[in-house]
């Protein structure tokens, strides 16, 4: 009995993987039309040809830029972008020009009317992406598929625009990063214009792909750049936090943003809430031991050692201490 229900399970198997291959082999949306059957035996823009190799072999079903530039004049926007340089064996200009993303146009160019050719602009997100992904799938891109934005129906071309970005730098459909972003998440985008956002954001010295890779993220959560917790992302940068401690503070370690907002905030130290609250979140504030000053009235507001920056007053190291009598982190 069980070894039916082994053999099933194998058959399941090997349909399923067949199955994904040939999805692969045909990732993207060209209807049966545009589909030159020579495009199969085609080298993909993946594997470019050498510099220069723009001409292509006859039959091939690609036409080359030359005749495209004909009709069309896309390629002033391109010449400043580095899509357009023939001297990077990876960009398109050293593959098939135009066609390494719109694919064969011999086609189109027959019958221009019936537009027998990509645009990309109408295909669908995984599709238009697919299209990107042919070049562009290693490195901080290799977390793209399974990523917050992919599985919601971004593509790249809701953040990028080949022939018209506002901004040259990393062709962006927005004149800066924090424009783009801005479109979705104005509740992050906003905290970081708060009182206390004192990351250089808003100065434009750090932006939120100092912290987040937009294209996803291997090894940690929140599409974080860096680590394989927030803590670790905040000590690639807060590097004194990083150091062993004799003493450790238990939410120091498991996550800075338990006190920190790290968009920006209206308290001191982008804190999530005010001292002495903050503390008190965990601590039992009639707890505390009774000092030679206050009895035991010091986190009920009535010591006069809780003004300013209230507990860390005396605990001054909260996010722990290498001083051998630093138990309390208040040296
Ligand atoms: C004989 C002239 C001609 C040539 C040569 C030509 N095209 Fe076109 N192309 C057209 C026309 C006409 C349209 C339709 C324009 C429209 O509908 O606005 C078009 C549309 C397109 C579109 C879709 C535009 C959109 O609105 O999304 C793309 C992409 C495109 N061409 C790419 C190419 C590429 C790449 C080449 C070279 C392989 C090429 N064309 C060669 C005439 C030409
Ligand atoms: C790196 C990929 C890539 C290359 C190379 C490329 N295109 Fe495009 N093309 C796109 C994308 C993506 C769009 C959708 C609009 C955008 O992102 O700017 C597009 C849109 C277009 C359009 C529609 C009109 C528009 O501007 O939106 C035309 C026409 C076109 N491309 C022609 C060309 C021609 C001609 C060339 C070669 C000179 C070329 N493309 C090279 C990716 C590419
Ligand atoms: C034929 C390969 C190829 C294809 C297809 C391709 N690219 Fe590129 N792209 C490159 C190369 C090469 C560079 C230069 C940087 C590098 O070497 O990684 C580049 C650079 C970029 C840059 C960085 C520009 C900058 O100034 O920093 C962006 C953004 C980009 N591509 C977006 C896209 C998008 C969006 C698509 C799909 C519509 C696409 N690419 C398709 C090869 C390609
Ligand atoms: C949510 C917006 C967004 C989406 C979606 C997006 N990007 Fe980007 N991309 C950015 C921003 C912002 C930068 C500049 C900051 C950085 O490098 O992380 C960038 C940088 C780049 C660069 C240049 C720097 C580098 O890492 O090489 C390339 C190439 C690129 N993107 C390609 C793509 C491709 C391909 C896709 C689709 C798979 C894509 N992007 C999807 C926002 C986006
Ligand atoms: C077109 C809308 C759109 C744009 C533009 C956009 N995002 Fe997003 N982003 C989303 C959506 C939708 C999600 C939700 C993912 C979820 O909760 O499943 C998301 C999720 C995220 C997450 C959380 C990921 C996770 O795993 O929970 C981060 C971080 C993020 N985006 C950063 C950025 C940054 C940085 C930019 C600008 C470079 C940006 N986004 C631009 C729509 C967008
Ligand atoms: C200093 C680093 C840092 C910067 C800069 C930063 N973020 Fe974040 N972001 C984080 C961390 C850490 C988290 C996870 C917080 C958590 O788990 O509570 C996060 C979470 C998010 C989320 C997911 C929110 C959720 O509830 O799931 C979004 C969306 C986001 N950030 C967008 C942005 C945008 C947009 C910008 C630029 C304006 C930006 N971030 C700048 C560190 C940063
Ligand atoms: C238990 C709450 C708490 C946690 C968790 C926490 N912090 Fe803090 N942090 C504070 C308080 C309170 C201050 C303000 C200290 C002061 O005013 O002297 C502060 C201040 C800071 C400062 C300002 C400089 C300084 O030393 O006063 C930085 C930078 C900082 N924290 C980074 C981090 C990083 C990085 C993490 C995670 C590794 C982290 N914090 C985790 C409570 C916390
Ligand atoms: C890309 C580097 C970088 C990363 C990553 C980073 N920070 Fe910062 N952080 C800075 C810089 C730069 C400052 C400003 C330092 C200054 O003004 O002296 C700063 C300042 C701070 C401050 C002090 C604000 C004040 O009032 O003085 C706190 C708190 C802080 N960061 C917490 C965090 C937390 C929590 C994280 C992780 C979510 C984090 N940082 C990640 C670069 C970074
Ligand atoms: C998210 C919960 C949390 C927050 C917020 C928090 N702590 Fe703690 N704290 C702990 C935990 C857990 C311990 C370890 C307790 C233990 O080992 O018995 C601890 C230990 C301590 C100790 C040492 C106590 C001992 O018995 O060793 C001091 C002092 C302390 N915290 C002060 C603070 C101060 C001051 C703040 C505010 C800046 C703060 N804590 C915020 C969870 C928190
Ligand atoms: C006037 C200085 C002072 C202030 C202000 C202060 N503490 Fe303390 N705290 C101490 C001293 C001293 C001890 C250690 C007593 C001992 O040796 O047992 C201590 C111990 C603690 C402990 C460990 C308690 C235990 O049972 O072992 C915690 C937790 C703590 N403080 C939290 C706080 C919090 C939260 C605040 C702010 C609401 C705060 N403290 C404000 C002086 C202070």
């Amino acid at each position: 009995m069980s070894h039916r229900l082994c053999l099933a399970a194998l058959c399941l198997f090997v349909a399923a993987i067949t199955a994904r291959t040939t999805g692969v082999i045909f990732p993207v949306g060209i209807t049966a039309t545009e589909a030159a059957p020579a495009q199969a035996a085609t080298p993909k823009p993946a594997t470019p040809q050498p510099a220069g190799a723009q001409a292509p072999p006859a039959g091939s079903g690609y036409a080359g830029n030359d005749s495209c530039l004909k009709c069309h004049d896309q390629e002033e926007t391109l010449k400043k972008t580095p899509h357009w340089q023939a001297k990077n064996p990876r960009s398109p200009m050293a593959a098939h020009g135009c066609e390494s993303c719109h694919g064969p146009g011999q086609a189109h160019i027959d019958d221009p009317d019936n537009l027998k050719i990509r645009k990309i602009k109408e295909m669908t997100p995984s599709e238009s992406t697919q299209v990107c992904l042919s070049c562009h799938n290693r490195g901080t891109h290799a977390a793209w598929e399974g990523s917050g934005h992919e599985r919601r129906n971004l593509s790249c071309t809701t953040c990028h625009s080949v022939h018209s970005p506002k901004s040259f730098e990393h062709q962006l459909v927005k004149e800066n990063e924090t424009a783009v972003c801005a479109q979705c998440h104005r509740v992050q985008v906003t905290k970081t214009e708060r009182a206390v956002a004192h990351m250089p954001v808003r100065e434009g010295k750090m932006s939120c792909s100092s912290c987040h890779n937009p294209h996803g993220s291997i090894s940690n959560v929140k599409n974080l750049k860096v680590g394989n917790s927030v803590a670790e992302l905040c000590m690639s940068c807060h590097t004194e936090m990083r150091a062993p401690m004799l003493w450790e503070h238990a939410p120091v370690k498991e996550n800075c943003a338990t006190c920190h907002d790290p968009h920006g905030s209206s308290n001191d130290r982008m804190l999530v809430v005010r001292m002495p609250m903050l503390c008190q979140r965990c601590h039992v504030a009639t707890r505390h031991p009774a000092s030679i000053y206050d009895n035991n009235a010091i986190t009920v507001n009535k010591s006069n050692r809780m003004f300013g920056r209230s507990c860390v007053n005396c605990h001054s190291n909260v996010h722990g201490s290498n001083h051998p009598s630093g138990q309390f982190y208040m040296r």
